[in-house]
């Protein structure tokens, strides 16, 4: 396994590319099920969920083939109805193969995942929706085997608005017959390129980008001529913007959409950041101290949850006082651990995180328990004074295309080295020496 190293305390400065969102990727792969023919999809990112997404299409009969960000993919057949455990437990988007399958072949089995690093993470929203559609399910040997004759439009609300359990739903229903209405659906971006990615494909929605997606059934639908470009990272932009800040520098995120980052970028002008916009890019510059803010985590348009803890890293470098509070996850405050490790000075009760800024940290060895935690953790160790190490560095893999790489290009001295390796100097040498040209 390897780790990060990072010698901290160097501004970052200069311009980064936004790679297409890992969010909306997953999604979109799998939903490539319910239209059978060839797929052409752009701006695919090279993520490791991203691989474990085509591997498991090809465990259900579906090939595919990475060219760059472009991937082709075959889904004329589907030849097997399972998502295995050792998938589902790696990637719990995995989750997603049961509106396609159900709605296309009348059968999906799926390994229940279970809770995670973030928290308990039901799918009981998934199934009721998929149930009023009139998919039935049992669940045997830890799996969820779903099974369905024709599907049946039907009028369903959600109790929460659920991202994952919007997309499954939604995906079924674009081939039911007659007309569903799905109430209080989440209204990410993510889910929003998802509804326009299914009307390429034919699907006949109407109300997207709001809570009330109705949804009028078609017998079938078939893949477009073009290829679908995937919509840019949110939270990757905003993830460098934060890197910006947190160094006191200057980056700008291009092939981004500012449009999906307002309350991130409210938040950032809160701490005393300058932050310009155009159409299609988004850049953090900071100069002065940075000042203690309060953010809310709530569904889009509202604070991203997926933010929460690289502005909690923010939170610690700022003077005074600034509260997060938690509302999306019930266990999403497990990196305040670590950083308190680097000297961040926070306090927890229940949802409410409360950070004490003193306007350093110092560099350690610090551990991720989730992907965004191990970006705050980043952030942390570049503006930290001397050397960190961030331990456990696949969760990044699984969600930040070549972070290191991107860094390195604005500044940051910050290496990957194998997690065996302690000795300083080679931690040094490994910042120094020169980067391969990049993959993307
Ligand atoms: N919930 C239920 N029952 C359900 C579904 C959700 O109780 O059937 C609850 C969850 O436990 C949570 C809330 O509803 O408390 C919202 O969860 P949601 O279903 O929206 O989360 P998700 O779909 O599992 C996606 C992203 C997450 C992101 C959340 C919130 C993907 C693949 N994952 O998860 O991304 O944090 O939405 O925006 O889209 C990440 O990228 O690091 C990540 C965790």
């Amino acid at each position: 396994m390897d780790k990060i190293v990072v010698d901290g305390g160097r501004p970052l400065r200069g311009t980064v590319r936004a790679s297409g969102a890992k969010n909306a990727a997953l999604p979109l792969l799998i939903a490539t099920l319910v239209a059978p023919g060839e797929h052409r999809l752009a701006n695919v990112p090279a993520l490791a969920d991203t691989s474990t997404t085509l591997s498991l299409l090809g465990r259900l009969g579906c090939p595919s083939l990475v060219d760059g960000d472009q991937v082709r993919l075959d889904t004329s057949r589907i030849a097997f109805h399972e998502a295995p455990y050792d998938v589902v437990r790696k990637m719990r988007a995995s989750v997603l193969v049961l509106g396609p399958m159900l709605a296309r072949a009348g059968e999906a089995k799926v390994s229940l995942p279970g809770g995670c690093a973030i928290g308990t993470r039901p799918i009981d929203q998934h199934l009721k929706g998929l149930e009023a559609l009139g998919c039935r399910f049992t669940l045997e040997g830890g799996y969820v085997h779903g099974k369905a004759g024709d599907l049946r439009g039907a009028d369903f609300r959600f109790d929460m608005p659920t991202v994952t359990g919007t997309e499954n739903v939604l995906t079924a229903a674009v081939l039911a017959q007659g007309t569903s209405v799905l109430r209080n659906c989440a209204r990410e971006p993510e889910v929003v390129d998802l509804c326009h990615f299914l009307v390429a494909l034919g699907a006949r929605i109407d109300g997207i980008g709001t809570e009330t997606l109705t949804i009028e059934g078609v017998s079938r639908l078939s893949p477009p001529t073009r290829p679908y470009r995937i919509v840019s990272d949110r939270i990757e932009t905003g993830t460098f913007l934060v890197a910006a800040a947190i160094t006191g520098g200057d980056v700008e995120v291009t092939d981004a959409d500012p449009a999906l980052l307002g309350s991130v970028i409210d938040a950032l002008r809160s701490a005393g950041c300058t932050i310009t916009t155009t159409p299609t890019s988004v850049r953090c510059a900071r100069s002065g101290p940075l000042r203690p803010f309060s953010l809310v985590t709530a569904p889009f348009p509202g604070f991203p949850t997926d933010m929460q803890a690289q502005l909690m890293a923010l939170a610690c470098l700022a003077e005074g006082d600034s509260t997060l509070v938690e509302t999306i996850f019930e266990n999403r405050f497990m990196h305040a651990a670590e950083l308190r490790r680097m000297g961040g000075r926070i306090t927890e009760k229940g949802n409410l995180a409360t950070v004490h800024g003193t306007g350093r940290l110092s560099g350690a060895a610090v551990m991720a328990s989730d992907l965004r935690a191990s970006a705050a953790l980043v952030l942390a160790a570049l503006a930290a004074d001397g050397l960190s190490e961030v331990l456990r560095v696949y969760h990044l893999d699984r969600g930040y295309e070549d972070m290191v790489g991107k860094l390195r290009r604005l500044g940051a001295r910050i290496a990957r080295v194998s997690d065996g390796e302690r000795d300083a100097a080679r931690f040094q040498a490994a910042m120094d020496a020169p980067l391969l040209e990049a993959s993307g």
